[in-house]
């Protein structure tokens, strides 16, 4: 069975989700773009997504389970907000689906964990675009997880040149991330200035 379809019974079950911010943004919501173009990977029932596109956000949501997608769409349709939320049933397994490709004025990708997915979002981040990852992390978890990220992992993504790190933080069984992009990104050949990128490093918090 794929994943999608093994996830399709808890998001069948679950209660309707109600709009959230992401978890690694709280006490970082003043780093939130105003509106523009939103990806949330791996969106489940939209929590996320739905708080997003309250925020003015149009926001492409991608889920392997199609009930999950389908229910998304049925509470925006109850929230009223079925204009800028397009979900769309996509396995994101080794790499995220060829046309999606931004800019993005937002990306989150929280409790969802494939290296090439996460290797590529800050990638796909507009000029003063914001990154959430929140992943399960094997630092400090209870017990050992296939999902969880190793020490380091998302630390790792945040050196990339051209953003500036908000927050990289580990243990207890998560890790975090929030990257702004400053510069032209990765895929450019443009130099970008040292001073920009992560000046807070592993363990500790900026605005
Ligand atoms: C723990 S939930 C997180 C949902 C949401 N991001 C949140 O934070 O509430 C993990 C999500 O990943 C989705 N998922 C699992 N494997 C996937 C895959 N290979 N491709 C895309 N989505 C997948 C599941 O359907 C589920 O919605």
């Amino acid at each position: 069975m794929d994943d999608g379809r093994r996830w399709d019974a808890r998001h069948r079950d679950a209660p309707p989700a109600v709009p959230r911010a992401p978890d690694g943004l709280t006490g970082l919501e003043d780093a939130l773009p105003d509106g523009g173009r939103a990806l949330d990977v791996a969106c489940g029932l939209g929590a996320v997504t739905l708080w997003a596109a309250q925020r003015g956000f149009t926001v492409d949501a991608l889920d392997a389970s199609p009930v999950a997608v389908a229910r998304l769409a049925d509470q925006a349709v109850a929230l009223g907000l079925a204009g800028p939320v397009r979900g769309r049933v996509a396995d994101l397994t080794g790499g995220l689906p060829a046309d999606v490709t931004g800019p993005y004025d937002l990306v989150v990708c929280q409790r969802f964990r494939d290296p090439a997915v996460l290797r590529s979002l800050a990638g796909l981040l507009a000029p003063g675009g914001l990154l959430v990852v929140t992943v399960l992390s094997e630092m400090g978890a209870p017990a050992p997880s296939r999902f969880a990220a190793g020490a380091g992992e998302l630390s790792a993504l945040a050196r990339t040149s051209g953003h500036r790190v908000l927050r990289d933080v580990e243990g207890d069984g998560r890790a975090t991330i929030v990257l702004r992009r400053t510069g032209p990104g990765p895929g450019s050949r443009r130099r970008v200035p040292r001073e920009h990128d992560a000046d807070e490093r592993h363990g500790r918090d900026s605005a």
